[in-house]
């Protein structure tokens, strides 16, 4: 049913655990069993130095977890997106197709892992955390009116004239 490959990374899976200080976490939850993963990533220049994923799932979950973390170590973050759960699942040699959305857990975690890392860089939308956390700072220091206007320049928006004092 499993290749060896699945069978040998569920019995020794790589990366267990969690990164101290992560970059970047994903959280996933598997709707169609109720599996969950956690992964987390270390980013240094752009590449990721570290990864490891804590799976409360199947011995599938399990083995594409490892797999994933596997492919992705010293890999940019651009690279690292394009490991999608397809990918994962042919590197193990296949998974029965019953078991293919387990590989979805394992890539989709990474992904908002990834997501999360740039989040926090910066690289995200206004209305983001980043975006909430540069209002947050610049507000503590008497220039930033998030509803009204602000001097602040954020990704996608312009920096706008700073409210009349009151
Ligand atoms: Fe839940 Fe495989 S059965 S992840």
């Amino acid at each position: 049913m499993y290749s060896d490959l699945v069978m040998e990374h569920f019995l020794n899976p790589r990366n267990v655990g969690e990164v101290e200080d992560p970059d970047g976490v994903g959280e996933i939850g598997n709707p169609v069993c109720g599996d969950v993963m956690r992964l987390t990533i270390k980013v240094e220049d752009g590449r990721i130095a570290d990864v490891k994923f804590k799976t409360f799932g199947c011995g599938a979950a399990v083995a594409t977890s490892s797999m994933v973390t596997e492919m992705v170590m010293g890999k940019t973050v651009d690279e690292a997106l394009d490991v999608s759960n397809k990918v994962v699942a042919e590197a193990l040699g296949g998974l029965p197709p019953a078991k293919m959305h387990c590989s979805n857990l394992a890539a989709d975690a990474l992904h908002q892992a990834i997501d999360d890392y740039r989040e926090r860089r910066g690289a995200a939308a206004p209305g983001t955390r980043a975006a909430s956390q540069a209002h947050a700072e610049a507000g503590s220091l008497g220039c930033c009116d998030e509803d009204a206007a602000c001097t602040l320049a954020l990704p996608g928006r312009e920096a706008h004239p700073k409210a009349p004092s009151s």
